[in-house]
């Protein structure tokens, strides 16, 4: 048998592969499918304040390359989810619960209640692009710094932060400092590739509707961002703050390939809503049949062993 668990801020896994916030888990119904699916974990929707139905449609749009969305925070709002919380946790896998907000003070108010329902775990998501005149606050360094020290106050759980991709060492090595100062116990990378441009030559128009067609791209045309992310940063924490792995992967060995570059567990999007709830299922087989052929036994036997030339 191969070894597919994980264990991240002391939470164990049964499995390496979970959604990713986002995807197919925003209504209760979701979220309990996700429980009974072969995921490892339940990531619950980003949540806001007060419910909120998103973006105008279209806003998610998959071609052969990955996705293009901007959904726009679609979800019940926090009072829903902190009451869903025990229900989900009797599914008997770790609950993650992902914390936004449309201004700095909603971060902390959420994560208090939300604390006190007690998931598993709780992400901080300072990524999500796609709200607009609101700039994503995981490329302000000084206000990531500050939220985290609130939020970080109020929050017993693990405590994680899903970062938007960066694109220079500069900005790696800015956060690394930022995140080495904030008690952080895990780490999310990364949220989609924010603000990419997707163009129909036939229709000569934008493929959604929100911000003029505006989105935050995923699916396979991102994996080469998402694993510099994770890489740096396994660099920079030399493996001490435990990383989720999310963004391009498709199939086992996409997954491998984050767990080289440093990742404990991968997280899953564009294909969980192209291809539904099988995907988990596909992605441990495909995994474990390629690690044993590689004479891996776990993920840990593998996890951040990518070689330098
Ligand atoms: O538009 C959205 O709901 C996306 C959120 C995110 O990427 O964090």
């Amino acid at each position: 048998m191969i070894g597919l668990s994980t264990t991240i801020a002391g939470v164990k896994f049964p499995g390496c592969f979970m959604n990713a916030a986002g995807a197919l888990c925003v209504t209760r119904d979701e979220l309990l499918a996700l429980g009974r699916s072969k995921a490892g974990a339940i990531v619950t929707k980003s949540m806001t304040m007060e419910p909120r139905h998103g973006n105008p449609e279209p806003r998610y749009y998959g071609f052969p390359g990955g996705s293009i969305n901007s959904m726009g925070l679609p979800n019940l709002g926090y009072r829903a989810y902190a009451d869903l919380i025990p229900e989900l946790k009797r599914c008997g896998k770790p609950v993650i619960a992902s914390v936004a907000g449309l201004c700095e003070d909603d971060f902390p108010t959420i994560a208090e209640a939300i604390n006190a329902a007690q998931p598993d775990l709780i992400e901080v998501n300072l990524s999500c692009p796609n709200i607009p005149g609101k700039p994503q606050i995981g490329y302000d360094a000084e206000a990531s710094e500050r939220l985290l020290k609130r939020v970080r106050r109020v929050i017993t759980v693990p405590m994680g932060v899903k970062l938007p991709p960066y694109f220079d060492p500069a900005h790696h090595d800015a956060m690394g400092k930022v995140i080495g100062r904030c008690d952080v116990d895990f780490l999310n990378l990364i949220n989609s590739v924010g603000n990419g441009l997707v163009v129909d030559p036939e229709r000569e128009a934008v493929v959604i509707k929100p911000k003029g067609g505006f989105g935050g791209l995923g699916g396979t045309l991102i994996k080469p961002v998402a694993l510099a992310n994770v890489r740096a940063f396994y660099k920079i924490f030399q493996g001490r703050i435990p990383i989720i792995g999310t963004g391009g992967i498709v199939d086992g060995v996409d997954a491998f390939e984050h767990f080289l570059c440093g990742a404990s567990a991968v997280q899953i999007g564009t294909v969980l809503v192209e291809e539904g709830l099988e995907v988990f299922g596909r992605l441990e087989t495909e995994l474990a049949a390629l690690l044993e052929k590689k004479g891996y036994r776990a993920i840990e036997d593998c996890r951040g062993k990518l070689k330098e030339l």
